[in-house]
């Protein structure tokens, strides 16, 4: 059988379970398959990429077939520079669909010869999105079963107040 390399791009910012679900479905059917965070996003990240590079690396040491990469400008010339066949992407709703063609189309029209598998993650995990996990934890709201335990305690080691001096405030 051909054996058959994909990269995973995202920005990951954090890595939630619905990625998590969707890089061990990819470990199973791919040979090797390369978690990919995106370097140079225009967007206000909370995590900086070494922090999420090893977050990731954390969560999924479990499968050995998984590697974690960072890249920056077109993906489609990082999967070249990788020798990879795929680029893997998750669709959780239809809502996801129209942009994720969009730009598996795009790719395709950069380079012919890479293909876009899409993988649907386990459906608990169709409303789960990095944005709302921030949002919800910003807010004072539990993650636990949204995010690995080692994002949780990031975001709390990232947002645990300051503690105060014991004699400051008093008068
Ligand atoms: O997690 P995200 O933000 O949905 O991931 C988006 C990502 C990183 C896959 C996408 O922004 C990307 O591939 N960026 C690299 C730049 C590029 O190749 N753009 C043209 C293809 S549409």
């Amino acid at each position: 059988m051909k054996q058959i390399k994909a990269i995973y791009p995202g920005s990951f910012d954090p890595l939630t379970n619905g990625h998590l679900d969707l890089i061990e479905r990819g470990s199973k059917i791919f040979h090797e398959l390369v978690v990919a965070i995106l370097r140079n996003s225009e967007k206000e990240p909370l995590f900086d990429v070494a922090e999420r590079r090893e977050m990731l690396a954390q969560a999924t040491a479990r499968w050995p077939n998984v590697r974690i990469d960072t890249f920056s400008g077109l993906l489609v010339d990082y999967v070249l520079k990788q020798k990879a066949h795929a680029i893997l992407r998750g669709i959780r709703a239809i809502s996801d669909y129209e942009y994720e063609l969009q730009m598996a189309l795009m790719n395709r029209k950069l380079n012919a010869s890479v293909e876009t598998v899409f993988m649907m993650p386990a459906e608990a995990y169709s409303y789960l999105s990095s944005r709302l996990v921030k949002e919800v934890f910003r807010l004072g709201g539990s993650v636990r079963d949204l995010v690995p335990p080692e994002v949780e305690e990031r975001l709390h080691n990232k947002f645990r107040p300051v503690a105060l001096p014991a004699n400051q405030g008093k008068h």
